[in-house]
C-alpha cells in the first residue's frame, strides 16, 4: 500500500460502502442513488436527483400568488421551481437561470411546456439578473438564491465533484467557459493552495494538503479526482481525520468555490436581486457553509437599512425530519428579505 493509502473498503458514517483508492468507481451505490427516477436517471448511472431543501419554508416566505412572477436564480433540477409554478398559477411567470447546461436541460424536461403560465428558461450566470430581468421588462414578486451544487452534479463522476467517484478533476459548474481544477492546482504556488483550503474549507490541515499536491506534481500531473483525494488522505494522518465526514470533504469543497469563484460577487448579486423586486416582494437566500452565510448576512443587513425588512431575526434551519430524510440538508440556512417599499 502507498504511504497515506487507505485499507481496501471503508465504511463511511453515511452507510455507504465503497473500495477506496483500488476500486473507488465500484463503491456499492445508496439506493437513493440509483437512476430510473423519473427526473432524469438513466439505469446504470447516477441519477439526475436533487430533493429541494426546506421547500415548505422557501414557499412560505416567498408568498407567491396567482399571477404572480417568481424568479428561480439557482434553477438545478428545478424541484423548487416546480412548487413556485404551483403558487404562480394560473397567468404567472417562471424566470429560471442555471450556469449549467446540463441542470438546465434537465429542469427544461421536468418543467414542460405549462399552458396557464410563462417559462423563461436562461443559461445565465445570476450575477446577470439584473439586466436579464430588465431586458424582459420583470419586477419580481419572489427571487430564490439556492446556492452551491445540486445532487445530480456531485453524483456525476464525470464532473469531477465527488471524492466517491474517479473522474476527471474538473468541478466546473459551467464547462464553457473558466479553468478547471486541474489546471488551477497545477500552477497555484503552495501558500495560495493553503489559503484557499482555509479560506474556503476551513481545512485545519491545509498546509500539509497544499505541501503534498505541489510535491506530488513535481512527479506528475494531478489529474483524476483520485489524484486529489490521495494528495489529502497522505497529508492528513489517520489519527487526525474526523469520523464525521470524509477527509477530502473540505479540500473538494474549497477547490470547487475557488474554481467557479461562487464567493466572487454574491453580496452584489443579491443587492442587485432585491433591486429588481416589487414592492412587497420577497428574496430568500438558501447557504450552506459559513462562508456563504456570512456574505447573505452582511448583504441583508445592510438592504435592511434601505426599504428592506429581513423575516426572520435568526436564519431559519431544516427540522430534524428533513435532516433525516434529506441529509444533505443539514448545514442550510434560509434568509428571507422582503421589499417594504
Ligand atoms: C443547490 S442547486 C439548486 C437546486 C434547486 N433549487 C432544485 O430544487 O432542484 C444550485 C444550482 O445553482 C447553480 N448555480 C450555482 N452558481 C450559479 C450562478 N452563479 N448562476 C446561476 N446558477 C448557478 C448550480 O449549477 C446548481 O444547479
Amino acid at each position: 500500500m502507498k504511504p497515506g493509502a487507505e485499507p481496501m473498503a471503508r465504511v463511511w458514517s453515511t452507510g455507504m460502502t465503497y473500495s477506496w483508492l483500488s476500486t473507488v468507481r465500484t463503491r456499492r451505490m445508496a439506493p437513493t442513488e440509483r437512476g430510473g427516477d423519473g427526473a432524469g436517471g438513466v439505469a446504470g448511472r447516477p441519477a439526475m436527483r436533487h430533493v429541494p431543501v426546506m421547500p415548505e419554508e422557501v414557499l412560505s416566505d416567498l408568498a407567491l400568488k396567482p399571477g404572480g412572477i417568481a424568479v428561480d436564480a439557482t434553477l438545478g433540477l428545478g424541484g423548487h421551481a416546480l412548487r413556485m409554478i404551483d403558487a404562480i398559477r394560473p397567468g404567472g411567470v417562471l424566470v429560471g437561470l442555471d450556469l449549467d447546461t446540463e441542470m438546465l436541460q434537465t429542469a427544461r424536461d421536468r418543467i414542460g411546456k405549462p399552458d396557464d403560465i410563462r417559462v423563461e428558461l436562461h443559461h445565465q450566470d445570476f450575477r446577470d439578473l439584473r439586466e436579464l430581468l430588465q431586458r424582459l421588462g420583470y419586477r419580481a414578486d419572489g427571487i430564490l438564491f439556492d446556492l452551491g451544487l445540486n445532487t445530480a452534479q456531485v453524483l456525476s463522476p464525470e464532473r469531477g465533484f465527488s471524492f466517491l467517484e474517479e473522474g476527471p478533476l474538473d468541478m466546473r459548474m459551467d464547462r464553457s467557459r473558466g479553468e478547471p481544477a486541474a489546471a488551477l492546482l497545477g500552477k497555484m504556488t503552495p501558500a495560495q493552495i493553503e489559503r484557499v483550503l482555509r479560506d474556503y474549507g476551513d481545512e485545519r490541515w491545509a498546509r500539509a494538503i497544499a505541501k503534498r499536491i505541489v510535491e506530488t506534481r513535481k512527479q506528475r500531473p494531478l489529474k483524476t479526482t483520485r489524484d486529489l483525494v490521495e494528495c489529502v488522505l497522505a497529508a492528513i494522518p489517520p489519527k487526525a481525520r474526523e469520523r464525521r465526514i470524509h477527509p477530502a470533504t473540505r479540500t473538494f469543497q474549497a477547490i470547487r468555490i475557488l474554481v467557479n469563484g461562487e464567493l466572487e460577487g454574491l453580496d452584489l448579486a443579491l443587492e442587485d436581486a432585491a433591486g429588481c423586486l416589487a414592492p412587497s416582494g420577497t428574496l430568500a437566500v438558501l447557504s450552506y457553509h459559513s462562508g456563504e452565510d456570512r456574505i447573505v448576512k452582511t448583504a441583508f443587513r445592510k438592504l435592511a437599512q434601505t426599504g428592506f425588512i429581513e423575516l426572520h431575526r435568526k436564519p431559519l434551519e431544516p427540522g430534524e425530519e428533513e435532516v433525516a430524510r434529506n441529509p444533505r440538508s443539514r448545514s442550510a440556512k434560509l434568509r428571507s428579505l422582503r421589499r417594504t417599499s
